[in-house]
């Protein structure tokens, strides 16, 4: 006989999880690697310090810790999943994927499992992706992970893109509901004309790997901030403004939004123009820097902790990268807070001893 839902199902997070690695970089270790300064660091970016993944880790390394947090969360188990989905620009191998390796180290012997390649927006269009197969009925448990080392991609020598980045995971577990709660609207946009403001130009079957593209420094990422700033704000803006319309609701019905952390000032400038006030929106960017399609649900995750969401609540989530992507979706929230609320740590307070003099961040074993 043919199964099919009865209705489209409504989809929402049940569990929530989060990983970054305990190795600090701070805006003092790149004054002596580049030629900037702790000074302008924070007042362009807001960023502190990042975190940097250990050489002996993999993205999928960083994702196992996230993932099995949030199933924690959930009460379920890595048994209990239909489909993981990995959003990801620094997947540990082309082939297989992440999403692949990442299935066999948890353990979820019945799930199917594939990335996002959408960069900062991959754990947007991850939810609209969980929202669509949970919705429909072709899988009732989803794992999202968002999950990057983008210290393995980028130019510890060029000042314009090193400070930025960093390492982590966050993740969520998803789980059918009725339509009137858990993720309500969906907005995700694309432009590819966009696509070089921010690429690693080689790698891919346009430019593989040769000593050249090795010599030039072609493998790791090349931005051109400035333009990505103007459209990153105005993208922001209007998908959050259409996942709200289609939802039905307006800013004044948000609780709280977690935007992803490119940019401090970013952040400012769209919550400025979307006119809403500055305590209901979650930065965290000081202490981890733009960790990208990880900064969402790393963000999610110590919000659920801290008991900042309870259910009925309206959380809107929205971003911008590389692509270009941007999206926002809106959220009615249904996952209980904690009993007792978790505290997230300030800048440096896990931090590991640092070396006297800067070291290199990759493939030296330090
Ligand atoms: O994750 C999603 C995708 N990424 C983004 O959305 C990032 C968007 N862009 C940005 O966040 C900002 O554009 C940056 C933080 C990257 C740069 O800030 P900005 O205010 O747009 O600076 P700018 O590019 O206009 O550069 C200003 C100056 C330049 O010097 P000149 O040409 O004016 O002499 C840069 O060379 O600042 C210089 N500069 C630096 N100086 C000290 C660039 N990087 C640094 C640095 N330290 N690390």
């Amino acid at each position: 006989m043919i199964r099919r839902p009865d209705a489209i199902r409504g989809a929402t997070i049940v569990g929530t999880g989060m990983y970054v690695p305990d190795r600090v970089l701070t805006n003092a270790d790149f004054e002596r690697m580049v030629e900037t300064s702790d000074e302008w660091i924070r007042e362009r970016t807001g960023i502190v310090e990042r975190r940097i993944a250990r050489p002996d880790q993999a993205s999928s390394d960083l994702a196992l810790i996230a993932a099995q947090h949030a199933l924690e969360s959930a009460g379920l188990t890595a048994a209990d999943l239909d489909q993981i989905i990995v959003a990801t620009t620094t997947p540990d191998r082309i082939l297989p994927s992440c999403a692949c390796t990442l299935q066999a180290k948890i353990g979820a012997v019945n799930a199917a499992a594939y990335d996002v390649f959408a960069a900062c927006t991959g754990f947007i269009y991850g939810l609209g992706l969980a929202r669509g197969v949970i919705g429909t009925g072709i899988a009732d448990t989803v794992l999202l992970v968002g999950v990057e080392m983008l210290s393995r991609i980028v130019d510890y020598t060029d000042r314009n893109t090193c400070v930025l980045f960093g390492d982590g995971a966050g993740a969520a577990v998803l789980r059918p509901c009725g339509p009137e709660d858990g993720i309500l609207a969906v907005s995700i946009h694309s432009d590819g004309v966009l696509g070089d403001l921010l690429e690693v130009p080689a790698g891919g079957s346009l430019r593989p790997a040769s000593a050249e593209t090795v010599r030039d420094r072609d493998h790791f990422i090349k931005m051109r901030g400035r333009e990505l700033f103007k459209v990153a704000v105005r993208g922001m803006e209007d998908s959050l403004r259409q996942a709200l319309d289609r939802a039905g609701l307006s800013v004044g019905d948000l609780d709280l939004v977690i935007p992803h952390q490119a940019n401090q000032r970013i952040i400012d400038a769209t919550r400025e123009r979307l006119g809403v006030p500055a305590d209901k929106v979650i930065l965290n960017i000081a202490r981890f820097g733009n960790t990208s399609s990880a900064s969402i649900p790393i963000s999610l995750d110590e919000v659920q902790r801290q008991g900042r969401l309870k259910p009925g609540d309206h959380v809107g989530f929205v971003a911008f990268g590389g692509g270009a992507t941007w999206g926002a979706t809106v959220t009615r929230w249904t996952m209980p807070a904690p009993r007792r609320s978790q505290p997230v740590a300030a800048p440096g307070a896990e931090a590991e001893p640092q070396a006297a003099a800067p070291s290199p961040v990759r493939g030296t074993g330090s």
